[in-house]
């Protein structure tokens, strides 16, 4: 197979301009954007006429292969990836879990060891911070400079599992402000959380319902707008993820107009699907259970408003899935018990255009900006991914708006026994998508390979200074060194 590509007769649409050219792909790199550009024998020709041409899809939120409420998720590195691929996302950064006591670089291994030769698309890290003392203190320089890992999170909530005190977080802030790294929030107060939830249980509601009850949009809205100030406090920067409702896009709204370097990610699922949904007879509900909660229907135009006014900046999956029949089914009496996430990594990029593009809520160069570009520069990524430039990487989608399709788990390809979005109608389907030049997806049919994926390191934070790229963001096959 030739390995230069020209892809012609497309409509690019990068975060800011949208134009007829064609792309010269020469092995991994974009290496011509022009008119007419002339293809010659050695040359392998794409059409894209009728179809979008747009960087590939950047998810900054995934769970795959984790273990997380008594279980762990349905799909791993070589399914969830491969999933992903097929929604036309090419690079993902999934969470890192770590545990106290324990090196943070040993977590980071572990997770290299989940990814390595399963990865069908490219993929980076964030890293959870559970813990401050002086061996994680030691570690962060090294984490963010040697490992390409230039962002940390901190959960607000999961009380007794994952959550961190305002201790921890503000210090994580100070040294992410020191070394150049973003710091990542759940945002939601566990304590209350955990109060509410004992109290539901005392009382004898053990239905799915009970899940979004004990957790007030309102406590959302506390935690964002803590966590939001003792970011300025420590004059560092903030993303918050899985933003869910109006308070909690008040607080980062409110903060930002004041000049702070506060960042908001929402999800799919919360901007389509609301909490009644939960209130379904025979367990139904547990499909639907996510921390934040789905919240009622209002909310949605907020965030809808949000995205489009950039109060918010970015599309994350937050794709976390348990098979309704096994997994979610360990909360059965017990709303507690439930593990919380859901599949969602396929369908981001096709429900942002469908419902936000086609309904008139975005625009299409918003769209690129939510689903790509904005997490390649918030992440360290910018300028090898999430746009379409000359010397960038070759992670390409052509995206065909003219395809009607329902969504269903009879067609999807994650590894999970239901879909969250079934039978929702959407416009638009990813037809091929590349990723660094090499076929993943080709006429909607996966030509990929488990482990062509590479990991990928990324620069530090950028707060606006120019920062040396350490780090020239050429993937390294499973590389660390
Ligand atoms: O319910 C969710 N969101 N599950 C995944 C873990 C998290 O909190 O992001
Ligand atoms: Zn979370
Ligand atoms: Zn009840
Ligand atoms: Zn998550």
């Amino acid at each position: 197979m030739s390995t230069r590509k020209l892809i012609r007769n497309g409509v690019l649409v990068t975060a800011s301009d949208t134009f007829e050219a064609d792309i010269l792909i020469e092995k991994d790199k974009i290496t011509q954007i022009g008119i007419g550009l002339i293809p010659d024998e050695r040359m392998e020709v794409v059409d894209a006429a009728g179809c979008y041409v747009i960087p590939g899809g950047i998810d900054p939120h995934t769970h795959l292969d984790m273990p997380f409420g008594g279980t762990v998720t349905a799909d791993d590195f070589a399914t969830g990836t491969t999933a992903a691929a097929f929604g036309g996302t090419t690079t993902i950064i999934d969470f890192c879990l770590t545990q106290k006591g324990r090196p943070l670089i040993e977590s980071l291994q572990q997770w290299h060891a989940k990814a390595e030769g399963k990865a069908a698309i490219d993929y980076g890290f964030h890293l959870m911070i559970g813990e401050m003392n002086d061996q994680v203190l030691e570690e962060l320089p090294q984490i963010i400079e040697e490992e390409g890992v230039s962002s940390f999170k901190v959960f607000m909530a999961y009380k007794n599992q994952f959550q961190a005190d305002d201790g921890i977080l503000f210090q994580t802030l100070q040294k992410a402000k020191e070394y150049g790294a973003l710091v990542m929030v759940h945002a939601e107060n566990g304590d209350v959380i955990d109060l509410l939830v004992r109290q539901a249980l005392a009382e004898g509601h053990t239905e799915p319902i009970h899940h979004a009850l004990t957790r007030p949009s309102m406590l959302e809205g506390e935690a964002t707008g803590r966590a939001a100030r003792l970011a300025a406090l420590a004059d560092s920067q903030l993303y918050v993820v899985h933003v869910t409702c109006a308070e909690a896009v008040e607080q980062i709204a409110r903060m930002r107009e004041m000049g702070y370097r506060i960042w908001g990610e929402t999800c799919p699922q919360y901007l389509t699907l609301d909490q009644s949904i939960m209130d379904q007879p025979d367990f139904e509900g547990a499909k639907y259970v996510w921390s934040p909660p789905l919240r009622e229907s209002a909310h949605q135009e907020v965030l809808w408003n949000a995205l489009k006014s950039g109060q918010l900046q970015t599309i994350g999956s937050d794709h976390c899935s348990f098979n309704f029949k096994g997994q979610k089914d360990l909360g059965k009496d017990d709303f507690s018990k439930i593990p919380n996430g859901g599949p969602v990594i396929e369908d981001r990029v096709s429900i942002l255009f469908s419902e936000g593009v086609v309904k008139g809520r975005i625009t299409l160069n918003q769209w690129v900006d939510l689903c790509s570009t904005r997490a390649s520069k918030l992440f360290g990524l910018f300028p090898q991914k999430g746009t379409l430039a000359v010397g960038t990487d070759a992670d390409i989608v052509i995206f065909d708006p003219s395809v009607n399709r329902v969504i269903s788990a009879d067609t999807h390809h994650m590894n999970v026994d239901y879909s969250a979005f079934e039978g929702m109608q959407v416009q638009g389907c990813p037809v091929t998508v590349l990723c660094r030049g090499e076929y993943v997806i080709r006429d909607r049919q996966y030509v990929g390979t488990a482990g062509a994926g590479q990991y990928v390191k990324r620069n530090k934070y950028d707060a606006g200074a120019p920062i040396p790229m350490k780090h020239p963001v050429t993937a390294v096959n499973g590389g660390r060194s």
